[in-house]
């Protein structure tokens, strides 16, 4: 009997293995995209620090200060004594960048999607999901045991016959910046396809850092903005916002809000000083930096997360090493997380990529893709 476990756990290793989907952590010694792997020099292009603010000083003195005033772990869940003034602070910020009443922090952007999925679905929902949205919905969807109807992806067309066969409460799920493709949602079309509709519009835009934003006149009671503190920010910890009522209900009945312990007042304070920032002229600076690096590499591009499709798994693994041999870390992304045939390269760009880094990723991927 005691064979039963570890038999299986290696059968299924071996599955994955065999499939040619192994995967496994590797230790890297970076600061921003620069750094050591294994000794060697290396520039990662695989990260989402968008703006090169987790390195930025002003985010890791907030960091620090916060530190040394109220130590390392909040030490409870929110509603408990987990609450520091920074959270509910980082909060009211936050709505107000995001032009909602109120908003609420999540451990992670991903248990912020679980807790707006469940709490807004139900076996009386139907929830309509974009084909290429992110996992962390997908799951949000399974535990709020919505009914599930899943639109061919960007497709309005498709989500208006959809919408107008369903009856019920409906909610429309999507991303607003697609994390494989980096292509873009038309956020505020969906918004006002959500209205003629009476559906409540989820709007993920953890990776919205170029926007697309929503129109002020379509920012109501009947839209939730999820976002992240993990990428462009710079930190780690997720936010929804919406009006008082939503926000209200969240931290009633959002199980990943309230059976988890609150984010770290470091986390929090560094993710507020990046928000600062990203709001101020330095953060339009830093934006515009990473609009002409993304026009670089290619030109019009809407966000920083480039893919080259290259089709077969072998073919992206190989592009993937090929560039790590010459010291750059761009991933090969393959099935499940892009549908067979799909693999590609993944770069994501930052406003801390140098010029010298983009020329030498450039001249890489022209030498190697040629071949
Ligand atoms: C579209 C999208 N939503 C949600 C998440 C989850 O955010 P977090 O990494 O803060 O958990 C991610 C990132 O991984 C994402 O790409």
């Amino acid at each position: 009997l005691s064979d039963i476990w570890p038999r299986w756990a290696a059968e299924q290793t071996a599955a994955i293995r065999s499939a040619g989907q192994w995967r496994q952590n590797q230790d890297l010694d970076l600061l921003g995209p620069a750094g050591f792997a294994d000794g060697e020099p290396v520039v990662s292009f695989a990260s989402n620090d968008y703006l090169g603010l987790t390195s930025h000083p002003a985010v890791v003195a907030a960091a620090h200060a916060a530190l040394d005033r109220w130590g390392t772990g909040s030490g409870s869940a929110r509603l408990i004594v987990g609450s520091r003034p920074g959270h509910s602070e980082l909060e009211t910020d936050l709505a107000e960048w995001k032009g909602c009443e109120r908003a609420l922090l999540f451990s992670t952007g991903f248990s912020a999607n679980l807790g707006v999925l469940s709490v807004f679905g139900g076996a009386d929902v139907t929830v309509f999901s974009d084909a290429l949205n992110h996992a962390s919905i997908i799951d949000g969807c399974k535990l709020g045991r919505s009914r599930v109807v899943v639109y061919r992806h960007n497709d309005l067309d498709h989500l208006a016959a959809l919408l107008a066969a369903a009856s019920g409460r409906k909610v429309v799920v999507t991303d607003s910046v697609f994390s494989m493709d980096g292509d873009l949602a038309s956020v505020n079309n969906l918004a006002a396809l959500c209205l003629d509709a009476g559906a409540l519009l989820v709007l993920d835009e953890a990776h919205g850092v170029l926007g697309p934003d929503l129109a002020t006149d379509l920012i109501g009671p009947t839209v939730l903005r999820m976002g992240t503190l993990s990428k462009a920010l710079g930190s780690l910890g997720g936010f929804v916002a919406g009006s008082t009522a939503m926000i209200d209900l969240l931290v009633n009945r959002a199980r990943s809000f309230i059976f988890t312990t609150a984010s770290s007042p470091a986390d929090v304070a560094a993710a507020h000083a990046a928000l600062a920032i990203c709001r101020s002229d330095e953060g339009e600076r830093l934006r515009a930096r990473l609009r002409r690096t993304i026009d670089r590499v290619r030109p019009g591009h809407p966000s920083p997360i480039v893919p080259i499709v290259l089709g077969g798994e072998q073919a992206a693994l190989d592009a993937s090493a090929m560039l790590r041999k010459v010291g750059l870390i761009v991933p090969a992304i393959r099935p499940p997380t892009v549908a067979p045939g799909s693999s590609r390269l993944r770069i994501a760009l930052s406003a801390a990529h140098t010029d010298d880094m983009i020329d030498r990723l450039v001249a890489a991927l022209r030498e190697g893709l040629a071949q």
